[in-house]
């Protein structure tokens, strides 16, 4: 069996990944890292957890050493909304901490290094609708930008010294979890405002489209490019999507489970960032590559996150 190094454990996705993780490779197999201190959720689980900044190169190459570590998950980032409020931040952990895992990944010969890219990726001068999977990527975010360095230097460690980096450009990933410092956030948020108080003022204009996927497929894109076979891959980074919606039309859905919710808009400068992304992408490069299929459509989404965010906020809805 192998064994599996991540950053950024108790993210979002890392919430819901260490726990999939565990079950699909074993306990033992998973060494969960990040900033904090380990989580209540991970102490129930028996995780093992150590506390790493990315950033602390010669912490990162210890561990890899000690757990003999053959691929690596590094999901470490600052996300968009962050890291327009605090560039110097993440360009230390988005750049720094990167290459700081891209450098150890070369020298100890990790067979795998996964690296999660974002919608983010591209900017204003992109196809905005279907976006393709090789197109213009000139991001106006440091998050963006720091996104296209990922993917360049990864691709480039591929060809030069046969690294296999491989990554995936999630759309807004949604989970019942709270999310920390992105700009679709806003699909999460609504579900905690209209459960609490029938009410969300959201932070992007009624008709900003943007791609999504719920975080069961968010695994599944995961799981599924790790585990392909490595001939069958031309490209590096894909492309991977479940749908796209509007917030009006997202509170639409809402309304049909929940008549009384009600929706108003106050774009600030994450609405400016939203519509510099694509609206819907076009995956058709990960389908035919490594057989990449979304199982959850958007009809499905909306009464899954009213029952996850309802269970976890202890309010019944139905
Ligand atoms: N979900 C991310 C964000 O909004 C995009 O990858 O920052």
């Amino acid at each position: 069996m192998k064994k599996y190094f991540v950053t950024g454990s108790y993210g979002q996705i890392g919430m819901d990944l260490i726990p999939a993780m565990l079950e699909r490779y074993g306990k033992e197999n998973v060494v969960a890292t990040g900033r904090k201190k380990i989580n209540p959720t991970f102490k129930e689980l028996d995780v093992i957890y150590h506390r790493l900044d990315v950033r602390d190169e010669y912490g990162l190459r210890n561990l890899l050493v000690e757990y003999d570590i053959d691929i690596i998950l590094h999901n470490a980032s600052v996300l968009s909304a962050t890291g327009e409020k605090n560039p110097q931040l993440a360009h230390s952990i988005n750049f720094e901490g990167f290459y700081n895992v891209l450098e150890a990944s070369r020298e100890l010969n990790i067979e795998q290094l996964f690296v999660p890219s974002s919608i983010a990726a591209f900017g204003p001068t992109t196809p905005l609708v279907n976006t393709p999977n090789t197109t213009i990527m000139e991001p106006s975010s440091i998050y963006g930008i720091s996104k296209v360095y990922i993917e360049l230097m990864g691709s480039y460690y591929n060809k030069k010294y046969g690294l296999n980096f491989r990554s995936l450009r999630y759309p807004g990933v949604l989970s019942p979890e709270e999310p920390g410092g992105g700009t679709t956030d806003y699909a999460i948020w609504i579900f905690y405002e209209a459960l609490k108080n029938m009410k969300y003022t959201c932070f992007l204009s009624a008709d900003v489209t943007l791609p999504m996927m719920m975080m069961s497929d968010c695994l599944k894109s995961t799981f599924d490019l790790i585990e392909a076979d490595d001939s069958k891959l031309k490209h590096r980074s894909f492309n991977v999507t479940g749908m796209s919606f509007n917030p009006e039309e997202l509170a639409n859905e809402i309304n049909k489970y929940l008549p009384d919710f009600k929706i108003d808009y106050e774009p600030d400068f994450r609405d400016a960032l939203a519509r510099s992304w694509p609206q819907s992408l076009d995956d058709s490069v990960a389908r035919e590559e490594w057989g990449w299929e979304p199982e959850l459509p958007f009809e499905k989404m909306v009464p899954a996150m009213l029952d996850g965010v309802s269970e976890r906020l202890g309010i019944s809805y139905k």
